[in-house]
């Protein structure tokens, strides 16, 4: 298990979308998750998101995966990144360390990225518009960040794929070692070098746009079948200036527009499937034959557990405790259920040492059989 060797309270207090900083040491005795060797392995499989890029003789090239056997055979041994997202939902030691950051909400959290670096390689000087926090693994690299963007930065697309700036003045530059933290708020252009071969960990937060929201919102509108009228004035006067939209029926028409957004059940429902719907491919995978409730109920009665899908969102509203979103769907329970429920959405594993009702076994199987949370047999 990591633990945090700082006060996460503090640190978001301070620093959070505020400054960039290096916490010393966030993790004590840092031991990698996963070795060069496995993130290679990773990189290779069809659902896995990866990338490699190269920048020798500052040429820089951004290729996707999944790549094969042959890749790794051949490689340079300077200028080049392999970067693997969301590295969280196929591997459990990645799994366990973005655990350690439980602290900050699971629907803020986006996903973990791990790049092994050779040395001299990077992505070069970007800017993200996410909260990340750069832990370091094995090796040295060293992290430049520069004051926020505030349109002073020029863009320069790299190999059609790369998003880098031309270059920025620093307001850190330090070497990170094993088990050091740099945490970047969205806006600052920042760079990382490799020194010696590296391993580093991105724990990335995105938290949505005004415009998403706006989109994603019309099309919960339309989904759902909602708002389907016209507007209705039967108080309607004439008027003499026929290009005119009166004051008043503009009042009307924006009255219209904002009753849409008025119905907090519609909107708890639309955040909640948005927000538990996760940006990177899960591992999701029904069972072959799909479990009975008596086998899920002897399975927990002999104290077996029951996992939860890596990275896979379950959320509840605070005030609502009988209505889970999981993964962008919409779970209600009798009021019973509701601390099993949130349990469901605060934990990654179903202990087996508490008692299960039925309708709670009922429950459990469905998301079993949904390949929501899984049996290890
Ligand atoms: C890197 O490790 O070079 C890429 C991570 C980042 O800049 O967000
Ligand atoms: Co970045």
């Amino acid at each position: 298990m990591y633990q945090l060797n700082f006060s996460m309270a503090e640190f978001v207090e301070q620093y959070w979308h505020k400054q960039p900083t290096i916490i010393k040491g966030g993790f004590k005795d840092f031991v990698d998750p996963i070795s060069p060797e496995e993130l290679a392995g990773l990189s290779m499989e069809e659902e896995v998101d990866s990338r490699f890029v190269s920048n020798h003789d500052n040429k820089w090239s951004a290729e996707h995966g999944p790549f094969s056997e042959d890749k790794f055979g051949q490689l340079p041994q300077s200028h080049w990144q392999l970067i693997v997202q969301a590295a969280n939902h196929w591997h459990q030691g990645a799994a366990q360390l973005a655990e350690s950051f439980k602290q900050l909400p699971n629907w803020l959290f986006d996903d973990l990225m791990i790049c092994y670096s050779a040395e001299h390689g990077g992505v070069g000087p970007h800017i993200d518009q996410y909260d990340v926090f750069i832990v370091q693994g094995h090796g040295k690299r060293q992290w430049k960040v520069g004051a926020k963007d505030e349109g002073q930065y020029k863009e320069s697309i790299q190999a059609s794929a790369l998003r880098q700036i031309e270059g920025f003045d620093p307001i850190i530059d330090q070497v990170l070692e094993p088990g050091d933290i740099l945490y970047i708020p969205p806006g600052f252009p920042h760079e990382g070098t490799t020194l010696e071969p590296s391993m580093s960990y991105s724990i990335g937060y995105r938290s949505p746009k005004e415009q998403e929201l706006i989109s994603n919102f019309a099309d919960f509108v339309l989904a759902h079948d909602m708002g389907d009228t016209h507007l209705h004035d039967p108080e309607f006067k004439t008027q003499s200036n026929f290009g005119q939209i009166r004051q008043s029926d503009l009042a009307s028409l924006t009255k219209m527009l904002h009753s849409a957004l008025e119905q907090p059940n519609t909107v708890s429902d639309f955040m909640g499937c948005l927000l538990s719907q996760s940006r990177h491919q899960l591992d999701i995978v029904a069972p072959e034959p799909l479990w009975k409730a008596e086998e899920v109920s002897n399975h927990l009665a002999a104290q077996g557990e029951i996992y939860k899908v890596s990275g896979l969102k379950a959320l509840y509203h605070e005030t609502e405790t009988n209505v889970a979103y999981i993964n962008g769907e919409v779970i209600k329970v009798e009021e019973g259920d509701s601390a099993l429920l949130t349990s469901l959405c605060n934990e990654s594993i179903i202990a087996p040492e508490q008692t299960f009702s039925p309708s709670a076994i009922a429950l459990i199987t469905d998301l079993v059989n949904k390949g929501y949370w899984f049996i290890e047999e």
